[in-house]
């Protein structure tokens, strides 16, 4: 009977006055719910069409409002009081990391990481991961033989190696067996591909026995007491197993947190770098132009060479742009006002959801950038090699012309350290090898649709490479 009558109410809301243009789809209760999950930028261009820049949907019983005017999102998410990041946030954790964190605060944790990974604690970082990476592009590590080629797919090349190295830099683990770090990188890549799945909770019987095994086998690895007996002094993840342990978690708990840690940490640098390379490897005149700047600051110390780079910087923004697709979502948890950046007002409503996609707009807005859906690696340089900043919507200024780090009081903590690991990598790789295309005329693979909303994008095929070592 309480089933029957939330669906009568549900099913009887109606657009009050000052609310967005409401879209509760054909099917009760489920609403736009399907066609939401298989691809949201899909269907939420076809809605931005239909409604404009804001609209609230149903999908699933919950009705969430899209706000997609680029220029007002940092002033509405600033709310931090009225839209509440921690009740979905607690939902995800649960649903695919198994994990429960009462007290998670996630505007804590963004301040905490940013002490770890800015300043001093952020050189020392960089420093480890260039080492560790290093190491394992070895030659003897990577099992390579001189004018040997070897062949590969780059997103699992890309991927396998900038997750080693980000877990042996970020979680100080010391690299004394290969096979048990690809072994860990093995089981995140199976638990890494359901992820999506999990978090709608559309796994199958099969799908979540893999996704149960590899969540436990990396539990298992990552036990904090690994961490004891060998201080980090003030480590970023030292300090958050301390933090856990002084709010009375228990170890199995401390354990599915640590697992949260390396998906937030290792999920997106890795397939940032395939697009990257992926670009590169499929657009001749931008790896040229990439392999001229390396080469002019060939005679640079190796710590100068990462820092004068505007011809990469531009190519990275623009793989990001077309790449970087996080859903920024929050509870409304009292009724409010926005405006939108040509004055309009607009209520939402208490219990509703509100989401941010810039992927959509700003990133992809055809009013913004031309040509949107294309890689052009100079859309973010000007003649004079300075970073293109001016970028307009109806004769007006956008604040940003992409937000692959979240809005400005959501930054990702860890950005300059991703960049560098994702600049040192593409760097190394195109300093120290002959890589290619195992078939010239190949393009980019398609993007896998159920990942929009779910931070950088990854390919629904591979790229199939051949690389050795120059000679
Ligand atoms: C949060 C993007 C790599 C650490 C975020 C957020 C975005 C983002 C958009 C905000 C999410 C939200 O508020 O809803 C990216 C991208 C990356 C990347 C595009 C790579 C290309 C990294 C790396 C690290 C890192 C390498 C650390 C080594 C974090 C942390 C948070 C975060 C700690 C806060 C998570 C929380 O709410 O507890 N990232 N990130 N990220 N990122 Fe990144």
């Amino acid at each position: 009977l309480l089933l029957g009558l939330v669906l009568f109410l549900y099913a009887r809301r109606t657009r009050r006055r000052n609310e967005p243009p409401l879209d509760k789809g054909m099917i009760p209760w489920l609403g736009h719910a399907l066609e939401f999950g298989k691809d949201a930028a899909k269907f939420l261009t076809r809605m931005k069409q239909k409604h404009g820049d804001i609209f609230t949907v149903r999908a699933a019983g919950k009705y969430i409002t899209v706000l997609l005017d680029s220029n007002c999102y940092d002033e509405v998410l600033s709310d931090v009081i009225t839209l509440d990041q921690t009740g979905y946030a607690q939902i995800l954790m649960k649903r695919i990391f198994s994990l429960n964190l009462p007290n998670h605060n996630p505007e804590y944790e963004k301040k905490r990481a940013e002490k770890h990974f800015q300043g001093p604690a952020l050189t020392q970082l960089c420093s480890s991961m260039q080492n560790n990476l290093h190491l394992l592009m070895d030659s003897s590590e990577m099992d390579l033989k001189k004018s040997e080629w070897k062949k590969d797919g780059l997103f699992n090349f890309c991927y396998s190696l900038l997750f080693k190295t980000g877990y042996l830099s970020v979680f100080g683990v010391e690299k004394n067996n290969s096979a048990t770090l690809t072994e860990v990188y093995e089981e995140f890549r199976r638990f890494d591909k359901l992820l999506p799945k999990l978090a709608r909770t559309t796994v199958n019987k099969a799908e979540k026995q893999i996704a149960n095994s590899a969540r436990e086998k990396l539990w298992k690895c990552l036990t904090p007491q690994c961490f004891d007996g060998k201080p980090k002094d003030q480590s970023w993840l030292e300090n958050y197993v301390q933090h856990l342990q002084d709010e009375g978690i228990d170890t199995e708990t401390q354990r599915r947190a640590m697992l949260l840690q390396l998906w937030v940490t290792q999920g997106n640098a890795g397939p940032a770098a395939f697009w990257v390379l992926g670009c590169l490897l499929t657009h001749p005149e931008a790896l040229r132009a990439v392999r001229e700047e390396i080469q002019g600051g060939k005679h640079l110390r190796p710590e100068e060479r990462q820092k004068n780079t505007p011809v990469f910087d531009s190519v990275l923004r623009e793989t990001l742009r077309l790449t970087a697709a996080a859903l920024i979502t929050r509870e409304v948890v009292q009724d409010k006002k926005i405006h939108l950046s040509n004055g309009q007002e607009y209520q939402l409503r208490r219990g509703d959801r509100l989401c941010v996609f810039p992927f959509i707009s700003p990133q992809m807005d055809p009013q913004i950038h031309q040509q949107p859906e294309m890689f052009q690696f100079d859309r973010f340089l000007n003649a004079d090699g300075t970073e293109r900043k001016d970028f307009f919507k109806e004769g007006v200024r956008v604040k940003y012309p992409s937000v692959p780090w979240g809005t400005k009081d959501n930054l990702c903590p860890g950005r300059h350290f991703a960049v560098s690991a994702i600049k040192e990598l593409v760097f190394t790789i195109l300093a120290r090898f002959d890589l290619e295309l195992c078939n010239k005329n190949a393009t980019l693979p398609l993007v896998d649709p159920s990942r929009y909303g779910f931070g950088i994008l990854q390919p629904a095929g591979d790229l199939e490479i051949r690389y050795r070592i120059r000679s």
